[in-house]
């Protein structure tokens, strides 16, 4: 395992912060400050085994004692807090979606420029092994031509009208929630796995609950209920679901349902790939497994680290089949090419995680979504940068 010496800072430790922590420990990577609300951050540190706690995030970009700045915050804060650690000349890896809109995003990525660090958009569905190999599939012509993709996100824990997160509210979530939030990872991960971004969409957003329960106090994400047991009523003004048709600049055709208000299906993100010589088809949710389809002879279904899975992963798989590898093991192998990547500045490794770039044109294909489904038309990404 490569001794990684740099030192990691985490800002925000709600649901997914504590996942990147386990993630650098297992890399033996040292986080050594947490930086969150007054109210948590000293409790949080103490409980993760921190030794500092801040709750200013720019004492923490700032800190000699970090080099690699994690971004775990809500969606508002990944702007300010990406600009700051970039100023400061810290490499970033920063939660998805980069930022509320293409232009803060493209702010995000002239910074990144300028700085000359690493800057990686958390997108870590590019890291299941699966997902790895499906694009080898594709980029060594195993698949033929892409003729369509077909798939769906979705997820059932905001499924009530009692369920709340920030994400519900467009000023920290963004305007988009359900396309933003778990769409998102569906289409850069298609684009990955192609190597051809969306060029151009059809979209219906839907909202089962018009108006919601809001609880008194925050709730993090996945929790159930409420610290208070007190709710108030409020208008719902983003998706809880979503229909996509796509077209990617390389003129394939696609179709993504997105949803988190459907009951029973946990974090459930499925794609299939249909090409002229041969099919592929992966569910997050049976990670170790790729579906083969074929015309003419027998389908298969091939387990990770067999030899019909193809090497497409190597070097992004740990354990020996049968082994389960899965969600937080994604993490490990992001990091693990992050950080390589900031030790090795001259590597000619290719640069596997989502760049800043990549999480600009994800925001931009939001927009291009949003306005799809106002006017009812076809609309085309636009991606400024600055
Ligand atoms: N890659 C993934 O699979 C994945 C999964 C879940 C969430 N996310 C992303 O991670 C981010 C956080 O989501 P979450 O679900 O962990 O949210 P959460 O609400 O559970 O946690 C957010 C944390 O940030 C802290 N925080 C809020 N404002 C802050 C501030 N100004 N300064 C410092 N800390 C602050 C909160 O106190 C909390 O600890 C979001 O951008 C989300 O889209 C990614």
């Amino acid at each position: 395992m490569t001794n990684f010496s740099l030192r990691a800072g985490l800002i925000g430790s709600g649901f997914i912060g504590p996942v990147h922590l386990e993630a650098l420990r297992r890399l033996g990577i040292t986080v050594t400050t947490l930086c969150d609300l007054p109210d948590r951050a000293a409790a949080a540190a103490a409980r993760l085994g921190i030794p500092r706690a801040v709750s200013d995030y720019r004492v923490l970009v700032r800190s000699p004692e970090v080099e690699v700045v994690h971004i775990t915050s809500p969606n508002r804060f990944h702007r300010p807090m990406a600009l700051a650690a970039l100023r400061a000349g810290k490499h970033v890896v920063c939660e998805k979606p980069l930022a509320l809109n293409s232009r803060e995003t493209s702010e995000i990525v002239a910074a990144a420029h300028r700085a000359q660090t690493v800057f990686a958009v958390n997108y870590n569905v590019r890291f299941y092994p699966a997902v790895l190999a499906m694009r080898d599939l594709v980029h060594s012509g195993q698949l033929g031509d892409i003729i369509h993709v077909n798939g769906s996100y979705f997820q059932d824990w905001l499924f009530k009208d009692t369920d709340y997160n920030w994400r519900l509210l467009p000023r920290e979530g963004g305007p988009l929630r359900a396309v933003a939030d778990i769409g998102t990872h569906w289409m850069d991960t298609v684009s990955f796995v192609l190597g051809s971004r969306i060029a151009a969409v059809f979209a219906q957003l839907g909202t089962h609950h018009r108006t919601r329960q809001r609880p008194v106090g925050e709730v993090e994400t996945f929790s159930r209920g409420t610290r208070s047991g007190k709710t108030v009523t409020y208008r719902v003004r983003n998706e809880d679901f979503a229909s996509v048709l796509l077209r990617f600049q390389n003129q394939a055709h696609g179709n993504l349902a997105v949803s988190q208000v459907a009951a029973g299906r946990k974090n459930s993100l499925r794609f299939e790939l249909y090409g002229s010589r041969q099919s592929a088809a992966w569910d997050s949710e049976k990670p170790e497994t790729l579906w083969l389809g074929r015309r003419d002879e027998a389908n298969q279904v091939v387990v990770r680290n067999s030899p019909a899975f193809g090497d497409g992963a190597r070097g992004f798989t740990d354990y020996p089949a049968g082994h389960v590898e899965g969600f937080p093991d994604t993490f490990k192998m992001l990091f693990r090419a992050v950080y390589a990547r900031a030790m090795a500045p001259q590597s000619k490794e290719p640069v596997l995680h989502a760049t800043p770039e990549d999480g600009h044109h994800e925001v931009a294909v939001c927009e291009a979504i949003l306005r799809s489904h106002r006017a009812r038309a076809w609309a085309t990404v636009r991606a400024p940068t600055g």
